[in-house]
């Protein structure tokens, strides 16, 4: 399987430098005929010069016992996360830790694909290696943030809106001659303050035309409208939301001509509000989960890769186990940043001697998620600090 995955990625079309080349004189020699015969002006004939290469990276990055690693906190979270193990927010530690985390050995077991923050994807390691180059070498797929975050939504009730459109095509291509081969872009929706309909309406709105210029430029648009786990509402609440926004989220996918097997959905999972007094086990959140994606959720997109949103590490492993008890329509996965960096950032502490350790309580945490991804995690032997919940109320990411 981990040979199969290789063998797509050292065969894409994307990752060989003279075959980006040929990818773009085909987007140009359709530009031109599109200049000479207007009537097939229409953006589906340029985004065709990427389909296949759009499925194979999804296929990729949804493949058995993988998923994603996020690593893509921008330098403001990055610098809360050092500060919590007492580090300056500097450039020098942002470096070192992501070395250590794209350096660990054999991460690519386990993990398909690292989002990146912009800093992270034209840096290179502590000696001097790119890493994207280093990724590439793990077999994981480099992917990238592309959102520029949350601002207030004027006119709603106090929520927010993602901004990022402006200039997004050109930075999608430089980041694909990067070396990016996936994007990512977070909005939010509020349950106690609303939602809005304008705040769904907007949130599904940019995912959408996010996910069109991602497509056109060669990225798979990994589509994530968080629903924070903020509010004291019950499960049913966050069911009834959670439908409400997959359904808007998929009309203006097809409305803007969004190729369904050439995307990857970041959801949360169906849990009650954090503050709710009603906790729900592993088997009702699986149940409430599936049920949703069922209802909303096209066979034809290949993989469901889950944010983790504040869960503990385990509590994250523990669900995404539970819902991969049966053959799902989708490969259904992990996308966690805080459930898998948590420990291992909290063993590093900054110190260079600790590296090793580190590393090995981040492969402790992608081999769970792999085995939950499978169906097979027992939840045996796990550490204390790993059963810590991290909800933050109001966390912006
Ligand atoms: P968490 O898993 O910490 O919620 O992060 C999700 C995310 O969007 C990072 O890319």
């Amino acid at each position: 399987m981990a040979s199969a995955s290789a063998t797509l990625l050292k065969s894409s079309p994307a990752l060989d430098k003279s075959e980006w080349v040929k990818g773009q004189s085909l987007r140009h020699a359709l530009a031109t005929t599109v200049r000479c015969h207007p009537a097939a002006a229409s953006a589906l004939t340029v985004k065709a010069s990427y389909a296949d290469e759009l499925i194979k990276t999804a296929k990729t990055v949804a493949s058995p016992g993988r998923g994603i690693l996020a690593m893509d906190e921008s330098n403001a979270t990055c610098g809360k996360r050092l500060a919590s193990i007492g580090l300056e927010n500097t450039e020098a530690n942002r470096q070192a830790y992501r070395t250590l985390l794209v350096t660990a050995p054999g991460l690519g077991q386990y993990v398909s694909g690292a989002i990146l923050f912009e800093e992270t994807l034209y840096q290179s390691t502590v000696d001097g290696r790119k890493m994207v180059d280093v990724l590439v070498e793990q077999n994981i797929v480099p992917g990238i943030k592309v959102d520029k975050g949350l601002v207030p939504l004027a006119g709603s009730n106090n929520e927010s809106w993602c901004q990022g459109l402006d200039g997004l095509a050109s930075r999608s291509a430089a980041y694909y001659q990067q070396g990016a081969r996936f994007a990512k872009w977070r909005t939010v929706v509020s349950i106690p303050n609303g939602p809005s309909a304008l705040a769904v309406k907007e949130a599904a709105w940019g995912l959408a035309r996010y996910a069109a210029i991602s497509q056109d430029n060669g990225l798979v648009p990994i589509v994530e409208p968080e629903i924070l786990l903020d509010g004291e509402h019950r499960i049913d609440r966050t069911f009834e939301v959670a439908q409400k926004v997959w359904a808007e989220v998929f009309f203006y996918l097809a409305e803007n001509n969004v190729m369904f097997e050439g995307i990857l959905l970041k959801p949360s999972m169906v849990t009650p509000g954090a503050e709710c007094k009603d906790k729900a086990t592993p088997q009702q959140v699986a149940e409430y989960t599936l049920k949703l994606l069922h209802r909303r959720i096209p066979p034809a997109v290949p993989g469901i890769m889950f944010l983790s949103g504040g869960q503990s590490e385990v509590e994250a492993t523990l669900n995404l186990n539970a819902m991969n008890q049966s053959p799902n329509p989708w490969h259904v996965s992990f996308s966690y940043a805080r459930a898998l960096q948590n420990t291992c950032l909290k063993t590093w502490g900054g110190r260079p001697e600790n590296m090793k350790a580190a590393q090995d309580t981040l492969l402790v945490r992608a081999k769970a998620n792999s085995l939950a991804q499978l169906g097979k995690y027992t939840g045996e032997g796990e550490s204390d600090e790993a059963k810590k919940g991290m909800f933050v109320k109001g966390y912006v990411y």
